[in-house]
């Protein structure tokens, strides 16, 4: 037989197991595993290496509209770029409606701005905040059946949260077509009571955003949005877990026999609340939804990662800059941390400190890892085994990594559009040092040698 590409010598890793051999690649699929392979146009040697499946990040926002005056800080080429860079031949962003906005010219929107700008292929998750009947009726529909099969909705956010009753609704229209519904679970009425008393009490700092949302305001939101999937029977997906008692209402209803997907993010391993104090309006940078919390619930998240509570390990890339009146020290969030968007950047860094706080600590095994990143993205998004694994048939969705390499994290070395990381100064053992989409290389030796080979991904399967 012959190949285009030949990976030897390498370790290679799926969601199951762990073995020593070669990969042979033919027209950007996986077309052999093992054994004599032939002649081959090129060979890696990846002799000390581990060979995984391309990472997934089924959690990303780029280019979205984030309220008047407020940039993000990506386009689809920084995002996939940087994407790229750190292990990724997927992404998974998101098409937000805003209110009174048609969801089918908003998604039209994003696909032209994604279409020959994506260095990695790209699934779109849709969102909706505006559940008109033409919405409900024709849009959503529609759009599911071309294959985007996965709705976010919000419990939180004023101008985006939507109230029970059209929650029950966009997730009846989403069973009725085969889409799964993810949920941002937090309780909006007790984040603006609480954001109400803390401004009156003139706490208008960073810090203040984390004690104005809770876990009680998660949990809560956590337990109701698993109750109205319940009542309609639709697969939910409960995005960026943060905390222990949230595990808690998931495992619970599980056991009612709920089909859950659990997601957690690098942010509630490594960031706590107190990073919000940080001096000078720079706790700024770790504001994100929901807060980081403590020690206690960090450990509560690794418990969740090593247990399978949690199925995905996603960024939940949402980028601003810092110094930036678009951004995070925007003249309003400088006045009140009511102002001050929400998210950060971690395309880049999701794998590298999964892989070294994890893998390379001992907390988790590699096909845990490869589980988490890629594998369960694909499954829970109607992708496998086309993708996240290492499979013959699989596209050839390859990063090598060197596990020797020691590095310390500095936002001089992303490729994000944002200005700085929340994990600047972060040691981490461990690179993504090849990076195949399709079976060409897109990151060789640390640079990149392809550009824009990103594909928009369909899922007609079902889900
Ligand atoms: O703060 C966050 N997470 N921003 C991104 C939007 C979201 O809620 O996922
Ligand atoms: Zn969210
Ligand atoms: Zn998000």
């Amino acid at each position: 037989m012959s190949h285009d590409l030949v990976i030897a010598n390498g370790t290679v890793a799926t969601a199951s197991d762990m073995f020593s051999a070669d990969i042979g690649i033919r027209d950007g699929r996986v077309a052999q595993i093992g054994g004599d392979m032939g002649s081959a146009a090129r060979t890696i040697d990846a002799t000390g290496r581990y060979v995984l499946p391309g990472g997934i990040d089924s959690h990303v926002h780029i280019a979205q509209p984030s309220g008047p005056g407020i940039e993000m800080a990506d386009d689809f080429d920084s995002a996939t770029r940087s994407a790229a860079f750190g292990g990724n031949t997927m992404v998974m962003p998101f098409c937000l409606q805003e209110r009174g906005d048609s969801l089918a010219a908003t998604f039209r929107d994003y696909r032209a701005q994604a279409e020959g700008r994506s260095h990695v292929d790209v699934g779109f998750h849709l969102i909706v905040t505006d559940p008109t009947p033409s919405v409900l009726g024709q849009e959503l529909p529609a759009l599911i059946e071309e294959g985007h099969r996965s709705v976010k909705v919000f419990m939180t956010y004023e101008a985006l949260r939507m109230d029970d009753a059209e929650i029950l609704a966009t997730m009846d229209v989403a069973r009725r077509h085969g889409a799964k519904v993810l949920v941002h679970c937090e309780n909006e009425d007790v984040i603006a009571f609480l954001a109400r008393r803390a401004e009156q009490a003139g706490d208008m700092a960073p810090r203040a955003h984390a004690t104005t949302r809770p876990v009680a305001a998660e949990r809560e939101a956590t337990h109701r949005a698993l109750t109205l999937a319940e009542v309609v029977d639709v697969p939910i997906v409960i995005v960026h877990v943060s905390n222990g008692a949230a595990m808690e209402e998931i495992a619970r209803a599980r056991m009612r026999g709920l089909d859950i997907t659990a997601e957690t993010c690098p942010q509630y391993l490594m960031l706590e609340g107190e990073d919000l104090s940080r001096e000078n309006w720079e706790g700024a940078k770790f504001v994100c939804s929901p807060p980081p919390r403590n020690r206690t619930e960090q450990e509560n998240c690794w418990r969740g990662l090593q247990t399978g509570l949690f199925d995905l390990f996603s960024s939940d890339h949402c980028p601003f800059r810092y110094a930036d009146d678009k951004g995070k020290r925007n003249p309003k969030g400088l006045r009140s941390f009511r102002h001050i968007p929400n998210g950060i950047p971690g395309v880049e860094t999701r794998l590298p400190i999964l892989f070294s706080e994890g893998v390379m600590k001992g907390r988790i095994d590699l096909p845990r890892f490869v589980a988490l990143t890629a594998t369960n993205h694909a499954r829970a998004y109607g992708l496998y085994p086309r993708k996240g694994t290492i499979a013959v048939g699989s596209d050839a969705d390859i990063a090598i990594w060197d596990p020797g390499i020691r590095r310390t994290i500095q936002h001089a070395d992303l490729h994000d559009g944002s200005d700085y990381t929340p994990y600047e100064g972060l040691e981490v053992q461990g690179r993504p040092e090849t990076v195949l989409l399709r079976g060409r290389p897109i990151i060789e030796d640390g640079q990149m040698v392809s550009k824009c080979q990103g594909a928009i991904v369909e899922r007609h399967e079902g889900l």
